[in-house]
C-alpha cells in the first residue's frame, strides 16, 4: 500500500512529514502482518509515540484501561507498548499467554523507588493498616500489598480499602505526589512513600503561572503525579484517559497538558479545535519503545515476560481486587 494512502496517516499527517512516514511504513506494514500471523494484539499506553498509538496499536489507554483490556483479549500474544510494570501487569492477568515487551529496559522511576522489603517493613511498622500500591510498581512489590490502584481510581480504592479494614488510615505508595493529591480529595489519612515520577515532578507552580500569562484563556490539565501545588493551580486533574476525555468533552480553545509530551500529539488529530500549548516533558522509559523494536519482538517472540509463579499468584490478588471495584 502507498504509505500516504494508509488511513492511519490521516491522524498522523499533522505530526509526521510524508517522507518520514514513508520510512516508518515498512515497519508498520510488517507489524500488522506479524500481528495476524501470531494472533497478537498490541496494548499501547497514551504516552507512546503517535505512529505506535495510531498505526499499530489495537488498544490504547491509561494504565487502568490497559489492565482491564488485558483481561478480555482472546489473542494468544500480547505486546505491551509501554513500560515494564505494564507488561508485568498484563502477564499476571494472563499467566497462560505470551506477553512480550519490546524493550525490557523500559523502567519507571516510581517502580524503582520501592522494594518488597520496604513493604514488609511498612507493614511491621503499621499493623492493621491496608497497603495500596500504585500500578507503577513491580510484580514483586504488588505481591506484598493489599490493593492496587491507578491514577484513575486512587480515591475510590483508598476509601474502599479503609472501609473494608475498618480504619481511617491507609498506606499508599510509592508516589508521594499522587498520595498528596489523593489526600486532598478524601477524609482518609494517607501514609505516603517517598517516590516520584521523574517526568511529572519537574513541573512547577511557576510553569503554570507562565503558561497562563503567555496563553490567556488556556485550560490547564495536570496529571496527579505532578506536585500538589501544580495540581492545585490547574483547572482539572486526572489519569491520562481522563485528561483526554476532558478535552474531547469540553473542547477548550487552548489546552496545556501538564504531562508527557506524546499525550497532546496523540489526541490532537481528534481535537482539531483545540490548540495544544507547552510545557510537557518526555518520559525516556516510554520512549524506548519504537516501531523497530515492536517489529523485532513479534518477529523473534522475545522478550517474554516471565514471572515467578509464587509472585504471580500473590501479585494478581491486589490487581484483581482493584478491577473488581467499579
Ligand atoms: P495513567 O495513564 O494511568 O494516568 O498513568 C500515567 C503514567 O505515568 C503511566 O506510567
Ligand atoms: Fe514512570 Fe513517570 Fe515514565 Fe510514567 S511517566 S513511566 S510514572 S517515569
Amino acid at each position: 500500500m502507498n504509505a500516504l494512502a494508509d488511513p492511519a496517516y490521516l491522524k498522523l499527517a499533522h505530526h509526521i512529514p510524508p517522507a518520514e512516514w514513508a520510512l516508518m511504513h515498512e515497519d508498520v506494514t510488517a507489524i500488522r502482518a506479524l500481528k495476524r500471523a501470531r494472533n497478537a494484539i498490541i496494548l499501547a499506553h497514551n504516552y507512546q509515540t503517535p505512529e505506535i498509538y495510531h498505526a499499530v496499536a489495537d488498544i490504547v489507554g491509561d494504565s487502568l484501561a490497559l489492565a482491564r483490556e488485558a483481561t478480555t483479549t482472546s489473542a494468544a500474544v500480547i505486546v505491551v507498548a509501554g513500560v515494564h510494570f505494564m507488561a508485568e501487569t498484563a502477564k499476571l492477568l494472563n499467566p497462560g499467554k505470551t506477553v512480550l515487551t519490546p524493550d525490557s529496559r523500559a523502567g519507571c522511576s516510581l517502580a524503582d523507588s520501592i522494594t518488597p522489603a520496604d513493604i514488609r517493613a511498612l507493614r511491621a511498622a503499621h499493623p492493621g493498616i491496608p497497603i495500596i500500591a500504585y500500578v507503577n510498581t513491580s510484580a514483586a512489590v504488588k505481591a506484598e500489598v493489599d490493593y492496587c490502584c491507578t491514577s484513575a481510581n486512587a480515591r475510590r480504592i483508598v476509601e474502599h480499602a479503609a472501609h473494608a479494614a475498618g480504619t481511617t488510615t491507609v498506606i499508599m505508595l510509592p508516589d508521594r505526589f499522587l498520595a498528596a493529591n489523593t489526600a486532598r480529595e478524601t477524609e482518609i489519612t494517607i501514609i505516603p512513600w517517598t517516590g516520584a515520577c521523574e517526568v511529572h515532578e519537574r513541573f512547577t507552580e511557576a510553569d503554570i503561572a507562565q503558561v497562563r500569562a503567555q496563553y490567556p484563556g488556556v485550560t490547564i490539565l495536570a496529571h496527579p503525579e505532578c506536585p500538589e501545588p501544580v495540581v492545585a493551580a490547574s483547572d482539572f486533574s486526572g489519569s491520562t484517559a481522563a485528561l483526554a476525555a476532558y478535552v474531547t468533552e469540553h473542547r477548550p480553545a487552548r489546552a496545556a497538558l501538564i504531562t508527557e509530551c506524546s499525550m497532546a500529539d496523540n489526541i490532537a488529530a481528534a481535537n482539531p479545535a483545540t490548540e495544544f500549548v507547552k510545557p510537557c516533558n518526555l518520559c525516556p522509559h516510554m520512549k524506548r519503545i519504537t516501531l523497530a523494536n515492536i517489529r523485532h519482538a513479534l518477529e523473534t517472540m522475545t522478550e517474554t515476560i516471565d514471572l515467578d509463579p509464587g509472585i504471580l499468584a500473590r501479585a494478581r490478588i491486589p490487581v484483581e481486587r482493584m478491577l473488581a471495584i467499579p
